[in-house]
């Protein structure tokens, strides 16, 4: 929650089912959303990564979080992969962001390793004084780009 929470701090309960609804009501209102990831031998809930385009975002994004204890396996990047994929293929995008907050390493890693690159600073609704780094891959650069890492 450090760089998902407003104040950086966990949710309250009241906060987490805002987040649960509006993660659920996307679909319903978008007709795609977050998809939760499972590890296939276990069945394990590993974490929620996919396209989603909440109102004030300034495009589609496709976003990753993993529970902590599948971090360092390469589980983000390789469903942020599919997901991205998804977007361009199933929901005809031309172009997907990914939205990071300044000291998020982890995860300006996983972007750069699908090939995002940054392209501007923005602000949010819900962080409106937070500087957020904007990165983007286009259809273009997804289909030509070597992308051994991530498959
Ligand atoms: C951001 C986040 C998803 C990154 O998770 P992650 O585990 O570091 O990312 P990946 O799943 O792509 O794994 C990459 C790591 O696995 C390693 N790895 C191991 N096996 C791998 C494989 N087969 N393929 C790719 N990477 C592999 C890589 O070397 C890399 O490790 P390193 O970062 O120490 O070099 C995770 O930290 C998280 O959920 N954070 C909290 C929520 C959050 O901040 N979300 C993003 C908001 S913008």
């Amino acid at each position: 929650m450090q760089f998902l929470s407003p104040d950086g701090k966990p949710l309250t309960r009241f906060q987490a089912w805002q987040g649960f609804s509006a993660t659920v009501g996307h679909w319903a209102l978008r007709g795609f959303g977050l998809f939760a990831v499972i590890e296939k031998q276990s069945g394990d809930f590993v974490g929620r990564i996919g396209p989603w385009h909440p109102e004030g975002w300034p495009g589609l994004e496709v976003g990753w979080t993993i529970r902590s204890k599948y971090w360092g396996r390469g589980f983000a990047t390789e469903a942020a992969a599919m997901a991205i994929e998804f977007a361009f293929s199933n929901l005809r995008q031309e172009k997907v962001i990914s939205l990071i907050t300044e000291a998020n390493v982890r995860s300006i890693r996983v972007a750069e390793r699908l090939g995002e690159t940054r392209e501007c600073t923005i602000a949010l609704p819900h962080v409106p004084n937070a500087t957020i780094l904007q990165y983007r891959i286009t259809k273009e650069e997804w289909r030509v780009l070597p992308r051994q890492s991530a498959r």
